[in-house]
């Protein structure tokens, strides 16, 4: 670690008035985010200093080992807020967008997301144990039912359509409602309050929040009423749940990381399989097996870059070489670690699976499989029903400006109807 400015152990509240801190949305949002990555692990080694937005500084994590190290060490790096020195000290900027996800103590979601501990397994176990028990075919039919929506809302034989505002950004927040068992028009009221949510801050986010609450609470309140066949109804009966207000919180998390996170992994997916000659060649030739784009994404285009919510350190450690100070944000940044030099050099190998796109430890997602069924799901579909251009050049697609998430903004495309174009992927 000789090299680094931080072998002599430079606090981070120091290094971020000493340096210019990247942002952490270059990389996700910048052309290169790997140019990124690697500038970040050439000047400061496995964990740099970045800031999560002007004003708020965290390290990164970006080194495989150093990855593993803190996603499984929740009592050194906790997920609970109230552990984070800016929040405790009121030194989060007024109007951070990072307020999102950390909000005031008294605020605290109940969701195995923001606890530690005994309390993190309690609200994890019922999330588990009813997506274990969600059979493959209902997420396949549920799935299938919001494309059969979305391709029909499509003109005509042929026409214009944007993949992600029409296509990628519905599919898996009407996916997962339903399976909760909310309606189309409530999912859809939802689904704008989450984008809100997670992409504002202000008075439109407080009433996207109240809204998105009742609609929750109101749900609840229903299945506590009257069970029904849906995911809802098992976190109702789960013993591991105290309240109706834990079940609503708990129901967030999966919710939003619906929208957002397969937002993502559809988008991407669709751009690679459409713009990568060598892949889209292969999918022509019926070659593709359409799991190996899907991995290929996670690898190298990991949809979640990084962690959304930090955690903070309970006590002072070194960790790559960096001094982490009790109270300091630890950001685990999938994408980097994905690239660790040390560990992945090269080509990738079929079938390697050891990528961290889904993270480790207790808070790993518990939805790895309902995720690719609904992705792979709608990216068939699609291709199935659709002959698709991409309007756009490759090199001119914008990206998304968010920290956690990395997807085009817009991904506009022709397409022509074909009566069912019967590729077996
Ligand atoms: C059906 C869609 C999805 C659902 C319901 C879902 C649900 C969740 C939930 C509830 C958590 C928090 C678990 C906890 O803290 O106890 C989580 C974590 C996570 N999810 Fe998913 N997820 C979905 C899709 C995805 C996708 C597409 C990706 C990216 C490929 C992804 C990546 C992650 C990662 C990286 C974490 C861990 C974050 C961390 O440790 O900081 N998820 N997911």
């Amino acid at each position: 670690m000789a090299n680094f400015p931080h072998a002599g152990q430079q606090p981070l509240v120091e290094l971020s008035r000493a340096f210019p801190l990247t942002d952490l949305s270059a990389t996700t949002a910048g052309a290169d985010p790997a140019r990124t990555y690697e500038a970040l692990r050439a000047q400061w080694g496995p964990v740099a200093p970045v800031q999560m937005e002007p004003g708020v500084p965290a390290w990164l994590v970006l080194g495989y080992r150093e990855f593993g190290t803190v996603a499984r060490d929740e009592k050194l790096y906790s997920r609970d807020t109230t552990n984070w020195r800016l929040h405790r000290e009121g030194l989060l900027p007024e109007g951070a967008a990072i307020w999102a996800y950390t909000p005031p103590v008294e605020k605290k979601p109940w969701s195995s997301f923001h606890h530690d501990g005994e309390t993190r397994a309690r609200l994890r176990r019922p999330l588990d144990d009813a997506l274990d028990a969600l059979p493959d075919a209902a997420v396949k039919e549920r799935t299938n039912e919001v494309c059969g929506l979305l391709l029909d809302r499509l003109d005509g034989e042929e026409g214009t359509v944007d993949l992600v505002r029409e296509y990628a950004a519905v599919v898996g927040f009407g996916a997962m409602a339903s399976l909760f068992g909310f309606d189309s028009d409530t999912a859809e009221q939802m689904r704008q309050d989450s984008a809100v949510i997670m992409q504002e801050y202000g008075a439109r986010t407080a009433d996207a929040r109240k809204r998105m609450g009742q609609a929750l609470m109101g749900h609840v309140a229903s299945r506590q009423a009257h069970a029904a066949v849906d995911l809802t109804s098992e976190f109702v009966r789960h013993p591991d749940f105290h309240n109706g207000r834990e079940v609503a919180d708990s129901m967030t998390v999966p919710l939003i990381a619906a929208a957002e996170f397969l937002t993502a992994w559809v988008a991407l997916t669709l751009r690679l399989v459409l713009t990568d000659e060598r892949l889209s060649a292969r999918w022509e030739g019926g070659r593709i097996d359409l799991d190996q784009a899907l991995d290929e994404v996670l690898w190298r285009d990991t949809p979640v870059p990084n962690s959304c919510l930090p955690r903070f350190a309970t006590k002072d450690t070194v960790l790559g070489g960096a001094l982490i100070r009790e109270g300091d944000a630890v950001v685990l940044a999938m994408a980097g670690a994905n690239r660790d030099p040390e560990f992945f050099a090269g080509e990738l190998e079929v079938g390697n699976k050891s990528h961290l796109a889904w993270g480790t430890g207790p808070h790993a997602c518990p939805a790895q499989r309902h995720a690719r069924l609904i992705t792979r799901t709608a990216v068939q579909r699609i291709r199935q029903e659709l002959t698709l251009t991409l309007d756009v050049p490759v090199d001119e697609i914008q990206w998304a400006s968010t920290p956690w998430v990395r997807h085009p903004q817009t991904l506009p495309a022709r397409y022509r109807r074909e009566a069912t174009r019967g590729t077996e992927l």
